[in-house]
């Protein structure tokens, strides 16, 4: 039996190398828009699929499970995996795979420049600058906050926490950070100070957040942890949108509770057109392209067709969320 009578579905655009690779492969049922394919043509492409290369726009549920009796490897396109039901696919033996460490940077940088574009107001100065209304050099036009020297309170020390915090240390920033287990490593690299959460809300400059969503991690941030943050204080979220309470956001950005809010990621995305955060001033709002770099694309269709294959040869993949069903095979 040769790889081509593997089948992989791949339903969105796909960067290279990953997608030569697994037209080098595998039969592919390839979908090359920069949107998603449309459900019930998914639903019909994963009849007799061995794999699928999935993406972050669409949920793989249980409902793409009952339609895909082959399946059995899920190479999800990002490092966050909220989008793929994985307790389904233990069940029926199918692996889920990810793209850790290869967008650390890229979505760290984002991280920054959310962080700058909010305390520095960058937007909003573009969009007052185009705006014909600028007259004269005044002291008091866009004035912000300093990020040299600030606290920055990382929520979530994992490996795009930590790259934030690397980053932070070149503006001068001290250090917070609150986690699962304490980081000794980065406590003495970084000089990073471990604190629960109400002592990061209170005492951080900016809050930034990097936990993945899980059930735990659901409105980890809602009205009270909001209410006690700095009123000068910034909020990023470059992580999930659903471990922020995007409602109770809202109200303490419109009451100026917060200084502001950086945001590339919400609940649900894509975030309708009409929600109150699209009208508020005091947030900058990105399309959840933390990790979109070049570069950073290439390597998540490279570490996404390297899992999909491994799995389908019947060898370790690189990075798999769900090893334990891989025992029996490997
Ligand atoms: C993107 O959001 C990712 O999880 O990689």
């Amino acid at each position: 039996m040769t790889d081509q009578t593997f089948h992989i579905v791949v339903p969105q655009y796909l960067h290279e190398p990953g997608l030569g690779m697994v037209h080098a492969a595998a039969r592919v049922t390839y979908w090359p828009e920069d949107s998603p394919m449309p459900r019930e043509r998914l639903l019909e492409a994963v009849k007799d699929a061995d794999g699928i290369l999935s993406h972050p726009a669409s949920r793989f549920d249980r409902e793409i499970l009952d339609h895909a009796p082959r399946l059995r490897v899920i190479s999800n396109i990002a490092v966050g995996y909220d989008n793929v039901d994985v307790a389904a696919c233990t069940e029926r033996g199918i692996a889920v795979c990810n793209t850790p460490g290869v967008l650390t940077d890229a979505t760290a940088d984002a991280t920054l420049a959310l962080m700058l574009a909010t305390c520095r107001r960058v937007v909003e100065a573009d969009r007052f600058t185009r705006s014909g209304q600028w007259r004269y050099w005044t002291p008091l036009l866009m004035v912000g906050q300093d990020l040299t020297e600030a606290t920055l309170g990382i929520v979530g020390l994992g490996r795009i926490g930590l790259e934030v915090a690397r980053r932070a240390r070149g503006f001068r920033m001290r250090i917070l950070y609150h986690n699962r287990h304490r980081r000794p490593d980065a406590e003495s690299e970084l000089g990073a100070t471990y604190v629960d959460l109400p002592t990061l809300l209170a005492e951080s400059d900016v809050v930034s957040l990097h936990v993945p969503a899980t059930p735990e991690t659901r409105h980890l941030i809602g009205a009270a942890e909001l209410a006690r943050m700095k009123p000068t204080a910034y909020l990023i979220n470059a992580a999930r949108g659903s471990i922020v309470d995007q409602e109770a956001l809202v109200h303490a950005l419109r009451e100026h509770r917060i200084a502001g809010a950086g945001l590339d990621v919400y609940d649900p995305e894509p975030i309708p057109p009409n929600h109150p955060l699209l009208a508020l001033e005091n947030c900058v709002l990105m399309p959840h392209v933390g990790a979109a770099t070049l570069r950073t694309r290439q390597r998540m269709s490279e570490l996404a067709a390297r899992n999909v294959l491994a799995v389908l040869r019947g060898e370790p993949p690189p990075a798999c969320v769900n090893p334990e069903v891989l025992q029996s095979r490997l």
